[in-house]
């Protein structure tokens, strides 16, 4: 027996599922309810702004506010009769709606279409979810703050190439990361902008033929100002693109701190250790304390830039206006949100979290040449040319290595098989001299990172109004 469609070889296949059904495809509604507030309250604000326009009757405008708080509060408390027969969202409140008050719900719909109402309530989720994402950016930052602050004066070894490279504040390193979250809130205050426009009252593409009054809907409903193509309102989804793309960049961010935090936290490393909360033991290894929300944090940025690929595909191939591609831009959307805002969450805890062990990592800032560009830095001092300091530390780092030694191990009989440069005073530099050295804007020493720090509480405080 051959069921079309249930295997895509078109082989026939007695023993596989019965093939879904096909009216199912175009229902919306088990994702779009999500809405349904940002559905309800650009509903209010478009009932009182006909009856104000004499458009409908202030007694229906009424008795079509009181109905869709009643059909808010049904959804809130679970008795909402969802429908998936009515598909979308917005059929299934209208139509509660005139179950509930009779014909005067028939009204609600006047000078209205569902495209200028998806891309309002769309709108209103992205404006809705980009303070939280702010708020939530704005944890990981204190958070990086408060354990950067915990841990002001501890070196560390810092790595080019996952070498080690020369030493750094721990500081430093973390405030590395609150840099990159700070241009990130930049791009969803960008986003916000874009966001932050009133589609309502373009109707289904070409405008509506009924004296509305937009700026009063822009003001009910907290936009800043109104579009100004309804061809272009209809089909513009930009905004989610936007925040899309920040969500990636974000997400990358997260990811690169997430593959720190796992080699951080190796025993080869052993620079860092995670509260058992944020770690999973393995069901086979006992002695296995795996850093799986750092590496879940790390995976789950694959999805994050899929949904960003799948709307510019979606979109790069519409014809103006509205089409019903459209409503694929929902589900990827609302997956990146949750997974974006889910990540901050858990670093903002496991950062919070973090135990340093700062003795180990003191150490190793101090071993493996990692002084070497400093000892070079303190020929040039006593007049060598910079590159030939450069070839004399480096012959004096692949001794130290064929000896087995620390480059402070060495003599001062050794130092001067390789230049007579040298003196005592080479015995004084340290990774603590070697990051007081780099004090210029930017750099890692204790006076420059203090003051990063201090204009990291500054920007935190600064952003904490909100938008
Ligand atoms: N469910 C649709 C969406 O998400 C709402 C708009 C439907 N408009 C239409 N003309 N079918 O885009």
């Amino acid at each position: 027996m051959f069921r079309p469609g249930n295997n895509l070889a078109g082989t026939p296949d007695p023993f596989g599922p019965p093939m879904p059904d096909y009216t199912d495809y175009t229902v919306s509604i088990h994702y779009d309810r999500r809405l349904y507030r940002h559905d309800i309250a650009g509903s209010i604000a478009h009932a009182r702004m006909l009856a104000r326009q004499e458009i409908i009757p202030t007694e229906d405008a009424d008795q079509i506010i009181q109905g869709l708080k009643a059909v808010e509060q049904e959804i809130e408390d679970g008795s909402f009769p969802w429908d998936p027969s009515l598909e979308d969202l917005h059929m299934n409140i209208e139509h509660r709606l005139t179950e509930k008050i009779g014909p005067a719900g028939g009204r609600l719909h006047t000078g209205r279409s569902r495209n200028d109402q998806i891309a309002l309530d769309m709108r209103l989720y992205t404006k809705q979810v980009i303070e939280e994402t702010l708020g939530d950016l704005r944890g990981v930052q204190s958070s990086l703050v408060s354990l950067a602050e915990a841990n002001r004066d501890v070196i560390m070894p810092g790595y080019t190439h996952l070498q080690r490279a020369q030493p750094v504040l721990f500081a430093h390193h973390l405030l590395a990361y609150f840099r990159m979250l700070q241009r990130d809130a930049g791009r969803f205050q960008d986003c916000y902008r874009r966001a932050d426009v009133l589609p309502l009252g373009s109707g289904a593409l070409a405008g509506v033929p009924y004296p509305t009054d937009r700026e009063f809907l822009a003001k009910e409903l907290g936009f800043s100002e109104i579009s100004r193509n309804s061809m272009d309102a209809v089909s513009d989804r930009d905004f989610l693109l936007e925040y899309h793309a920040a969500a990636s960049i974000c997400m990358m961010h997260l990811s690169r701190l997430a593959e720190e935090i796992v080699i951080w936290s190796s025993r080869e490393f052993g620079f860092v250790r995670l509260s058992p909360e944020f770690t999973t033991g393995s069901s086979i290894m006992p002695q296995k304390r795996n850093p799986d929300y750092a590496e879940l944090a790390r995976g789950k940025t694959g999805r994050v830039y899929g949904h960003l690929m799948a709307l510019l595909t979606v979109l790069k191939g519409l014809p103006l206006t509205y089409n019903r591609d459209l409503q694929e831009d929902k589900e990827g959307f609302f997956d990146t949100v949750d997974t974006l805002l889910a990540t901050l969450k858990v670093f903002q805890g496991m950062l919070g979290s973090l135990e340093l062990d700062r003795e180990r990592v003191t150490r190793l800032a101090g071993e493996s040449q990692m002084l070497a560009t400093d000892l070079a830095d303190y020929l040039v001092a006593k007049k060598v040319p910079f590159r030939e300091a450069h070839g004399i530390m480096r012959r004096i780092c692949e001794h130290c290595e064929r000896e087995g030694k620390e480059l402070q191990a060495l003599t001062m009989e050794e130092y001067h098989r390789f230049s007579p440069h040298f003196g005592q005073d080479v015995y004084q530099i340290t990774a603590g001299s070697s990051v007081a050295a780099r004090d210029n804007p930017g750099g890692t020493a204790p006076q420059q990172v203090a003051k990063e720090l201090t204009e990291a509480k500054q920007l935190l405080e600064a952003g904490a109004d909100g938008l």
